[in-house]
């Protein structure tokens, strides 16, 4: 529709409630992304000392795109011959030429990896959205530039280290093996590997079963920026590989994002080694309106902080506390503002919510909708259509929810927000601080001073004020409680990686 065609459409609110009907007034011609170029090969193998090798057991497994169910590749299953070849090069390289490069040269090779990502930054957007889901706004617009700019920000430290910790000789741990979830896929390869690589570690990294793409994709590039072999090695698998990689015995460090079940079994086999971990968990996190917030933009950052991503954020503001006062009209804000989103293909540009990462993963989400009506909510979706085929979930809120509730409780890692009211700063913040998790939390209002106020009583390792889901290099991030253990991000994901 051009510009003229806009101003002469007349606006007809349908109810009297409503400000805005988005639906019947704009309509958007698809705007679907290339995708031809973006090349994705029949079969992956795994990249251990600098070469692509098949698996012992030569068994493979297939990747899905979730938009349509079709199969895009298959990846291979690393078993623990795999994984204890994987260890062997990074322990090779780890004491052979990695160590005698000196700290500006490795700095250097960082620098090159950051920079080959933003020359193929479209490509790998591409391959993120096909593979897991996320709209390609999201994946062209936060995922890879954020990728790029934590190997930037971390290639910058390596030859700095001993301003980051004055009076220390900082030494690296050794190999490290990492294990990643499928919400953001390269950008959490980013954040362990980048750290990693600066303080002078190799790695040995395991990507999520259904978003390995982009980590092989990554291994190429790895290959063509010349690093040396078995400095960044990458096994495909499921759990069962990510445990052997756990357990192995020349592994110093484990660095792990995902589900807090898999956290818990992770620590518990870590007891007792002398092995480092960092753990980066779930997430419950809450916003916390009060009634002078500037209620427009809290409403954008509502919608930013839990349907980014289709929800599948573990710092997502996933509960809304919104204070009594203001709750209808913040409510009816957020019901017109739904009804604006566009849920269908991740490649079209005009997407705002993809498909759901997985079939598992709908499944989980569509139970705790199902669970949120049985215990007692009012349940609203918007009317948007969705594709017929695929993973597909409409952006949901749920009102009439109790502190008790499950819903309230529990991650469910998808694009479900549960509402409920405080009264006084107290109450929200006892409200904010009920769930076993700690990992982010918003507030929004006009103070300042209560910013600093209700923030500083906010158990949670990130609060976001009157924004959310705001992300940079330079910036700690790590949880609480059932959230984790350990920082990641800025100085403190740096000493994470040394010795003490
Ligand atoms: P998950 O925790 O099982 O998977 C994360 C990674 O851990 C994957 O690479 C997986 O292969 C690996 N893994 C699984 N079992 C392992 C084991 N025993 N030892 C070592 N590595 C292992 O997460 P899943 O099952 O895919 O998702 C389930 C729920 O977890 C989601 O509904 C969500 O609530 C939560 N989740 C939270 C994430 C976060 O960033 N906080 C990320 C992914 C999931
Ligand atoms: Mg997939």
């Amino acid at each position: 529709m051009s510009n003229t065609e806009t101003k002469d459409v007349p606006y007809k609110p349908t109810s009297p409630n409503s400000k805005l009907d988005f639906a019947s007034v704009w309509e958007y011609a698809p705007a679907p992304q290339d995708s031809d170029f973006a090349e994705v090969k029949e079969k992956y193998d795994l990249f251990i000392d600098g070469k692509f090798v098949k698996p012992s057991k030569g068994r493979y497994f297939k990747s899905t795109n979730p938009a349509n169910e079709e199969v895009i590749t298959e990846f291979a299953e690393a078993t623990q011959k795999d994984v204890d070849k994987a260890v062997k090069a990074a322990r090779k390289a780890f004491e052979g030429e990695w160590s005698r490069i000196s700290a500006k040269e490795r700095g250097k090779y960082i620098y090159r990896i950051a920079r080959m990502i933003q020359e193929r930054a479209r490509e790998f957007a591409i391959l993120e959205s096909m593979d897991g889901g996320k709209p390609i706004r999201e994946s062209r617009d936060v995922d890879i530039p954020l990728v790029a700019a934590y190997f930037f920000y971390y290639a910058g430290w390596a030859d700095k280290l001993e301003y980051a910790f004055p009076g220390k000789q900082p030494e690296p741990l050794g190999v490290c093996g990492q294990i990643i979830p499928w919400n953001f896929p390269l950008l959490m390869l980013a954040w362990k590997i980048a750290p990693a690589l600066a303080t002078g570690n190799t790695v040995v990294l395991k990507p999520a079963e259904t978003t390995s793409l982009t980590a092989l994709k990554f291994a190429e590039l790895v290959k063509d920026c010349g690093l040396p072999d078995g400095v960044v090695n990458i096994v495909t698998g499921a759990g069962q590989t990510g445990a052997e990689i756990v357990n192995h015995k020349d592994v110093d460090k484990i660095a792990f994002t995902g589900s807090t079940k898999v956290g818990k079994l992770i620590q518990s086999s870590l007891a007792g080694t002398d092995k480092k971990y960092t753990l980066e968990l779930g997430g419950k996190g809450a916003m916390l309106i009060f009634e002078d917030a500037p209620i427009d933009q809290a409403v954008e950052g509502i919608i930013n902080a839990i349907y980014f991503n289709q929800g599948h954020v573990c710092c997502a503001g996933s509960r809304l506390l919104v204070q009594e006062g203001i709750a209808d009209k913040v409510i009816q804000k957020l019901k017109d503002r739904l009804a604006t989103l566009i849920v269908g293909d991740p490649l079209d540009k005009n997407t705002d919510v993809g498909a759901i990462n997985s079939k598992e993963q709908f499944e989980t989400v569509n139970k705790y909708l199902e669970l949120g009506v049985e215990e007692g909510a009012d349940i609203y979706q918007c009317d948007c259509k969705v594709p017929d085929n695929g993973y597909f979930i409409r952006p949901t809120l749920f009102t009439n929810v109790s502190q008790s509730n499950r819903i309230v409780q529990e991650e469910i890692f998808g694009p479900v927000l549960t509402v409920q009211t405080f009264r006084t700063a107290e109450e929200g913040i006892e409200k904010t601080n009920n769930t076993p998790y700690g990992l982010a939390n918003g507030v929004w209002t006009d103070k300042g001073s209560k910013i600093f106020k209700v923030g500083s009583k906010m158990r949670s390792g990130v609060i976001w004020a009157n924004t959310y889901n705001k992300f940079d290099p330079t910036s700690p991030f790590g949880g609480y409680k059932e959230s984790g253990v350990g920082r990641e991000g800025g100085m403190h994901g740096l000493a994470a990686y040394i010795k003490n």
